[in-house]
């Protein structure tokens, strides 16, 4: 076993972990709308969440989705949901602080999980053309992207109350 965190293809087990096995369905189609530019070339130089005084980086959309941008420059805040597409996905417990402690992965903001969806809160900038300049990243460089979406708060203020709520 080494010390470096585990990446795609790897099976080397921590102290106490337990994997689900290499039959896991992976069946979901999602479609990566562009790609995330950030400083962070290796795992070591990211943040293990992001910081809104964090470095620029750069949500490059892919340039059939330019014009879902419109509106967008009005919200300061920003949800981005990204694909941590270099995560293995096998695993049920892990061992995130090599002391001996296994926690669940839902109980976790690990990478890896079985659908390595990674979500931060960032700040925009600015929009150049297809590309937000935001602030909050945690990922890789080239880090697929997979959603943007206005900040609950804001985007709850310009819209219109629903008459009943729904619990689910
Ligand atoms: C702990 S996760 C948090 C992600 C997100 N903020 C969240 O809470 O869902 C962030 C870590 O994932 C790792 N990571 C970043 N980009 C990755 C990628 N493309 N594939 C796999 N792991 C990545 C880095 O070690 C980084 O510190």
């Amino acid at each position: 076993m080494t010390n470096s965190s585990p990446m795609a293809g790897t099976t080397e087990l921590r102290s106490g972990e337990q994997s689900v096995g290499s039959d896991i369905k992976a069946n979901a189609t999602l479609t990566f709308i562009g790609r995330i530019r950030t400083p962070f070339l290796s795992r070591e130089d990211c943040p293990r969440q992001g910081r809104l005084d964090g470095p620029e980086c750069r949500l490059v959309l892919n340039p059939e989705w330019a014009d879902s941008l419109k509106g967008l420059a009005d919200y300061r805040l920003l949800e981005v949901l990204y694909w941590l597409d270099q995560s293995r996905r096998d695993l049920i417990l892990q061992s995130p602080k090599f002391d001996g402690e296994t926690i669940g992965t839902f109980a976790l903001r690990s990478p890896c999980r079985p659908n390595p969806i990674g979500t931060t809160m960032a700040r925009l900038e600015r929009i150049e053309g297809n590309e937000l300049v935001v602030r909050g990243l945690d990922c890789l460089d080239m880090t697929p992207l997979l959603d943007i979406k206005p900040d609950r708060c804001l985007f709850t203020e310009k819209a219109p109350a629903k008459a009943r709520q729904s619990t689910f």
